[in-house]
């Protein structure tokens, strides 16, 4: 099954920079597949979220690439990590542990082939880890996950809980509504990427993409 689902994720995607982490080819669907335009009916994955590299997510990996010091050494949880990008900047960035973390078994074994592609190895969790200790890991990577209030209200104070413990909790987005004022009061911008131009169409028009931390006060 393993296998066969690896040979789908080859088979459907193609290996991609055009995006702002360019030093690291990800395997995804783009206009130039034949899954970007076919109807969910014809899609062998349900969902592949991972499929995508999304503006927050790009934001936050580029983040990392360009401050290497913040994850060296350090263990590194990517959570909701999709195609991987996040874990693979830390693991870039030298982490003692980069662990991509998403809910959707096909993602993790998408960010493995990623990983694979890049050269670096990283560690791999499907469990759902929102309201979690999380004792063992200094620092957590949160790339474009709010896109809906309810779960972004559990997210949110969990991440919350985890910053005031002293964890440097990172958050990439492109202005989602779960990223509400009340919430933005809570962090400090550390970065503003504009997105490319193709990125911005095929994310309704936004045009670039925050890295925000969560205060630890
Ligand atoms: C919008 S995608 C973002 C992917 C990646 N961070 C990026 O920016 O390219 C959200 C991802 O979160 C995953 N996800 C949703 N709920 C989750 C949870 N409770 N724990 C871990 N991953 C989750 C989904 O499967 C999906 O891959």
């Amino acid at each position: 099954m393993r296998n066969q689902i690896l040979s789908q994720i080859i088979k459907h995607t193609i290996d991609s920079s055009a995006h702002l982490t360019p030093e690291m080819a990800l395997r995804l669907i783009t206009p130039q597949c034949a899954l970007w335009s076919a109807p969910p009916e014809e899609n062998p994955f349900k969902d592949p979220y991972w499929a995508f590299y999304w503006p927050g997510g790009q934001a936050t990996a580029r983040y990392i690439l360009d401050n290497k010091h913040l994850v060296k050494d350090r263990v590194v949880l990517d959570v909701g990590s999709g195609c991987g990008a996040g874990a693979i900047a830390a693991a870039m960035g030298h982490a003692r542990t980069a662990v991509a973390n998403d809910i959707d078994p096909v993602a993790i074994l998408a960010s493995q082939v990623n990983a694979q592609l890049n050269g670096v190895t990283i560690a791999t969790s499907s469990e759902d880890l929102v309201g979690a200790a999380c004792s063992d890991c200094d620092v957590v990577l949160v790339g474009d996950m709010l896109y809906d209030e309810e779960f972004a209200d559990k997210l949110f104070s969990w991440l919350t809980r985890l910053a005031v413990q002293g964890k440097l909790v990172l958050i990439g987005d492109p202005g989602r509504h779960g990223l509400t004022g009340e919430r933005r009061c809570q962090l400090s911008m550390l970065g503003s990427f504009p997105l490319l131009q193709h990125t911005c169409e095929e994310n309704h028009g936004y045009t670039d993409a925050k890295v925000w931390r969560i205060k630890a006060e």
